[in-house]
């Protein structure tokens, strides 16, 4: 039997890319390989639940994805268990064109009431960061790895992550930020499957899907170290360097 796949439907790309893949892995397997050499986050992503977005009805005009059908279908969401804790979903805010998204591990307990990302004492200081860096909120986009409060704002579960990772992923690929600032480890881990601590890495540049990423500490580490507020700042001045930008005089 075969499987007719109407032309809008976005399900016929993923297949045909999932039976080439497979065609080739076998073709290799013929030729006597027993071994592929793979990036380790592309294949995690082979092995995620592809999201789409619902299929248009018959006649509907076709619809690109769009931030909207995301934080439609994270409303929605009830593939892990954080959804059966969770106050409100918090699919992330800000620029629909920004130059720099700002990516933290997931909300707390106020963001959970709001439904709105960093929104509580380490958004505040993350709103000051922004703006000492010469933007406001609004012109930046800010989200997490997961959109569904973890109970007593634990680290997320890696299941949990992953489930919710397409999300942030689809996010990403509409926004086509310049830069992405990853706030603190979890936020590195789930975009870059890198484990080391943010000590290690903040303030070198790393790259996500060929977008520019700085890892920093997250303002919440800040908040009981100020002392690492200096580097923080110094990781912003390489952002704002490699947009082209400088840091505005301070009032
Ligand atoms: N911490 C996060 O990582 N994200 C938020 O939205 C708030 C606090």
């Amino acid at each position: 039997m075969t499987t007719k796949s109407k032309p809008s439907d976005p399900r016929a790309g993923w297949l045909a890319l999932a039976r080439e893949l497979e065609s080739h892995l076998l073709h290799l397997r013929e030729e006597g390989a027993t071994e592929v050499e793979a990036d380790p986050v592309q294949v995690r992503r082979l092995a995620e639940p592809p999201v789409f977005p619902p299929p248009a009805a018959e006649g509907a005009p076709e619809t690109a994805d769009s931030l909207a059908a995301i934080a439609r279908e994270v409303d929605a969401c009830a593939r892990c268990p954080l959804h059966s804790t969770r106050t409100r979903t918090v699919p992330g805010q800000g620029s629909t064109a920004p130059e720099i998204m700002f990516i933290g591990e997931g909300p707390g307990a106020d963001e959970d009431q709001q439904g709105l990302a960093f929104v509580g004492r380490a958004g505040q200081l993350l709103t000051k960061i922004i703006e000492a860096m010469g933007f406001t909120r609004d012109q930046v986009f800010i989200g997490n790895i997961v959109k569904c409060r973890p109970p007593g704002n634990r680290v997320p579960m890696p299941e949990e992550m992953q489930t919710c990772l397409p999300f942030l992923r689809r996010q990403i690929a509409l926004l086509k930020p310049k830069v992405i600032v990853a706030l603190g480890a979890t936020a590195v881990k789930g975009l870059l499957d890198v484990q080391s601590g943010i000590t290690r890495l903040r303030g070198q540049w790393m790259s996500y899907e060929g977008i520019d990423l700085m890892p920093t500490f997250h303002p919440a580490y800040l908040l009981r170290n100020p002392s690492g507020k200096k580097d923080v700042w110094e990781d912003m001045k390489a952002v704002l360097a490699r947009l082209g930008r400088e840091p505005p005089p301070r009032k």
